[in-house]
């Protein structure tokens, strides 16, 4: 364990020997004692409290006509909602076998919201618009300072597979990832409506309100990813050429984008984009060495619902080190073997190891790649190989209550179902 994770556990071992072990940790002093006793009752207040759950419509509506109250509101409602939600997760954490929360990059993630927990929940309220920019401005640092928590978990969970049975280990993986999309959605929400009103933006003319675009098309977003796809082909192993890499030996697939082309609709456009980025680029990689095949995405707008499917020709998963599609995504080791391979723990250690962690959105992404910085192109390649595209996606598309599914046509290809719900009235898919 590094020196600043083995101050963390000293700093807070006592919170942590109150749930598992306070016999052999317990303190000689009377004052820590107090102290972590006091922290530990804030954190079960916290946590008793239940998460206060939103709808997409309720972000665009309460979003839509802005002003300083309104704004206030909004500050305050972020200000008392994200430290429970972290408690809960910080709960979560503290349930873990020991073994697996004093493991190096768990145990920078529970520093990291413990901290974040005590910082927020200290932070007095907010009663005028100045108050909210220095509100804005922590909550920033705290959004960049939280970059690096998704490769860390999922480097620190697949460490730990050996320790956790599967569903225990895919159930903990998806309330923290779920818990962290929700408090970073709120988060920058409210900040990009806080940007708004400072900048007199009208949401009718910019067509966003806050970090929702109210007329996202589709096809437009797909068709960015093809040319983030196309410029920086993703890496190829065949299969069949017991994993030779292909690179540089095939064409570029060609991606046909067909279906209702002109659908729009109101969605987080970074989540949208994260979603379809991966499932083309496991598209564009799925091939055999005999053949250029086709990828095709088919968009469907439904009723109530988006429809995203996308299809290759890459010979389906037979190949696959998984039994069932669903498999592929999860973080343990007994259901999808690729957890503990050294190339992906090494990728995953670099990109935990970045204070830039994992760029977050497809615009940031062509932005790089088009930039000559060799420093992000390592980054780049380093983030196509953690590994973490998949289960990510699966998350992000059940947020707001939509689904995700694999079917291998083997022998042929694999098609992938994406289905978004176009109203906004799920609510946010968060355990509490
Ligand atoms: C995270 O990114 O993990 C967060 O929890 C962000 C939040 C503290 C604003």
């Amino acid at each position: 364990m590094s020196s600043s994770a083995n101050a963390c556990f000293r700093a807070h071992r006592p919170v942590l020997s109150f749930v598992w072990t306070p016999h052999r940790h317990a303190s000689t002093s009377s004052a820590p004692k107090v102290m972590h006793f006091y922290q530990n009752k804030q954190l079960e207040l916290y946590a008793s409290k239940s998460a206060h759950r939103l709808t997409l419509r309720q972000l665009v509506f309460f979003g839509r006509s802005m002003n300083a109250e309104r704004i206030i509101k909004s500050a305050n409602y972020v200000r008392t909602e994200l430290p429970v939600r972290i408690a809960h997760r910080l709960r979560d954490l503290q349930a873990l076998p020991f073994v697996v929360v004093t493991q190096e990059e768990v145990a920078k993630v529970y520093e990291l919201y413990w901290s974040a927990f005590e910082k927020l929940r200290r932070f007095p309220p907010i009663a005028t618009l100045d108050e909210n920019d220095r509100f804005c401005e922590f909550v920033s640092s705290l959004l960049d300072e939280h970059a690096t928590v998704i490769p860390a978990l999922s480097l620190g969970l697949s460490l730990s597979s050996p320790h956790l049975p599967p569903e225990k280990l895919d159930a903990f993986m998806r309330r923290m990832l779920v818990s962290r999309i929700s408090r970073r959605v709120l988060a920058q929400h409210h900040i990009a409506l806080s940007a708004s009103l400072r900048n007199g933006e009208n949401s009718r003319s910019s067509g966003h309100v806050g970090i929702i675009h109210t007329h996202l098309d589709v096809r437009e977003s797909i068709e960015k990813c093809v040319e983030l796809l196309t410029a920086a082909p993703p890496r190829v192993f065949s299969p069949e050429a017991d994993g030779e890499e292909l690179a540089g030996k095939l064409n570029c697939p060609r991606v046909i984008v067909d279906g209702h082309a002109g659908t729009k609709f109101a969605y987080i456009q970074e989540h949208f984009e994260y979603i379809m980025f991966e499932l083309l680029k496991n598209a564009m990689q799925h091939r055999t060495a005999s053949t250029t095949p086709l990828v095709r995405a088919t968009i469907a707008a439904g009723k109530d619902d988006i429809q995203v499917r996308i299809s290759d020709e890459g010979g389906g998963l037979t190949h696959s080190t998984v039994k069932a599609p669903s498999d592929l995504f999860s973080f343990s080791h007994v259901r999808n073997t690729t957890r503990m391979e050294n190339e992906r723990i090494g990728a995953l250690r670099t990109v935990s190891a970045s204070p830039r962690g994992m760029r977050a959105t497809v615009d940031e992404q062509v932005t790089e790649w088009k930039s000559t910085d060799p420093g992000k192109t390592a980054d780049m390649i380093a983030h196509q190989r953690i590994g973490i595209g998949l289960p990510m996606s699966y998350i992000f598309a059940t947020y707001f209550g939509g689904s995700l599914e694999l079917v291998s046509l083997d022998g042929w290809g694999t098609d992938v179902y994406l289905r978004l719900p176009k109203l906004g009235t799920r609510l946010e898919e968060i355990e509490v």
